[in-house]
């Protein structure tokens, strides 16, 4: 983004990326389109299909037959979705006129104003460029944990983890994170028996505890996923069979077999191999790249966005930061509000944010109030049958200003982004309770979650 938008700006622009894909082709477009974002909602998609033909189609009065899956079908639809979309960024590059230069770049040293950079291409070629501004977009890689090597066989990061051609009968994942869920979900549904272990002891603690306890309560009751938080691996072992994991929970020693396990325990910002000492630059303790609020590192002509740098590891505030810079470097003034960054999980159902949680408003010592209404009384969910989950509002006791959206339920994905709008302009709970809704619609239970800030819901 950052790339075609200084394009588009009239910059003269390079972007390199070493990623490639299966074939070892160039393949932009970073974790997100290769192995993130896009492959696995194209899987949630898929097995979400499946279970509804399974679990739903014949209280719709459909019989399905018998139903078939082939994942290696699945996975090549997946597939095709990725190639579409790094072909995408490829044609985007040629439209406005970016030079792709597929390869690992590395820093070699700067010199007055000009930064130099050694691009190593696959075939052993070496090429070094020069510009006078540079902005490191290498994102993050898969934390690892030193016990527990991945083989990519049966100890998979997310990347193996979205990849799996046959179904694990019993699939563990440490980490009930975003992706421990999101790929809990995908396999789940498709038949495996799913445990995510999890060392907190609290659930998706970043997350507004009351709808993070529903979710909780949703995601192990009806999806059938097992979560068990507060617990410790002591050690895994591995036989031919299977992988034995000791795990001590609430001070009891446990043991669980799995076939496959995944580790989905957080992501480190990917900054190996840049020599970024070579500029005069270091990561910070957590191995991010320190930036401004604009994303200007201390190292003038260097800049850094998205998950290398502070702040949420989600592709849409990395799209943001990489437009602001080069707006920045044309001269513009443009800022980036990363208080009002929207989180989802998509999970079933979705669970969304955005701005403050109710513990957060207490500990910040904020007056609020609070509407909640229930997919249950929306008429819309009844009729999707998805009526789990809610709508809770938070506003400012004083002002009515809305502080906080939190969704679970269908499409909480999509229904966010009015609450986006919402807090970006300052709305009130009463202006978005004034404001129609169309009817029978899920963006209703917003509007009567904000008519319950002032306690006047319509239909509960
Ligand atoms: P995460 O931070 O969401 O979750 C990792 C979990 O692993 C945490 O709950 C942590 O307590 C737990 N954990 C850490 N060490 C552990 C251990 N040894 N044993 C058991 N549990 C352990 O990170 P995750 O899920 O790996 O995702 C990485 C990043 O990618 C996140 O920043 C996430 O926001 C982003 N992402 C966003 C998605 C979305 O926007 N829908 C989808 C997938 C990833």
């Amino acid at each position: 983004m950052a790339a075609l938008r200084a394009a588009q700006l009239g910059l003269r622009v390079a972007c390199v990326d070493e990623g490639v894909d299966g074939q070892q082709r160039p393949s932009p477009g970073g974790t997100c389109l290769n192995v993130g974002c896009i492959p696995s909602k194209a899987l949630l998609e898929s097995s979400a299909l499946y279970a509804r033909i399974i679990g739903e189609a014949a209280g719709h009065g459909i019989d399905a037959g018998p139903v078939q899956l082939d994942v290696a079908r699945m996975q090549a639809r997946k597939e095709k979705i990725v190639r579409q979309l790094t072909a995408g960024v490829g044609y985007l590059f040629k439209k406005n006129g970016v030079s792709f230069m597929p390869g690992r770049a590395s820093f070699k040293g700067k010199e007055g104003d000009q930064i130099h950079l050694t691009v190593q291409r696959k075939d052993q070629e070496r090429e070094d460029i020069a510009a006078a501004q540079v902005i490191i977009a290498t994102g993050s890689v898969p934390r690892t944990l030193e016990s527990m090597p991945f083989d990519q066989e049966r100890i998979l990061d997310s990347t193996g983890g979205l990849a799996l051609t046959t179904v694990p009968r019993q699939l563990v994942i440490l980490g009930a994170g975003v992706i421990g869920l999101e790929l809990g979900s995908v396999w789940q549904r498709l038949g495996s028996s799913v445990t995510l272990l999890e060392t907190r002891d609290i659930f998706l603690p970043e997350a507004d505890q009351e709808v993070a306890q529903q979710a909780l309560k949703i995601l192990t009751q009806s999806s059938g996923l097992r979560i068990e938080l507060g617990i410790h691996l002591e050690a895994v072992e591995k036989t031919t069979e299977s992988l034995n994991l000791t795990y001590t929970s609430g001070g009891e020693s446990r043991k669980l077999c799995a076939d496959v396990l995944i580790l989905a325990v957080g992501r480190c910002p990917n900054t190996k191999g840049l020599e970024l000492e070579r500029v005069g630059l270091a990561p910070d303790g957590q191995g991010r790249i320190p930036v401004d609020a604009h994303c200007r590192t201390p190292v003038p002509g260097v800049w850094a966005i998205g998950d290398v740098v502070r702040g949420p590891m989600l592709a849409h505030k990395a799209e943001e930061e990489g437009v602001a810079v080069a707006e920045r470097l044309a001269g513009q003034l443009p800022e980036v509000n990363l208080v009002h960054i929207p989180a989802v999980i998509y999970t079933e159902p979705e669970l969304a944010w955005v701005g403050l949680t109710e513990e957060a408003a207490q500990a910040a010592g904020r007056a609020v109030r609070i509407g909640r209404f229930p997919f249950q009384a929306n008429g819309r969910a009844k009729a999707r049958g998805a009526p789990q989950g809610l709508v809770k509002v938070i506003a400012c006791a004083v002002t009515d200003r809305i502080l906080g959206v939190h969704i679970l339920g269908p499409e909480a994905s999509e229904l966010i982004a009015e609450a986006v709008v919402a807090l970006e302009f300052q709305a009130s709970s009463e202006d978005l309770a004034r404001i129609v809704h169309a009817h029978p619609s899920l963006s209703e239970a917003l509007r009567e979650a904000c008519l319950g800030v002032d306690g006047r819901t319509l239909n509960l």
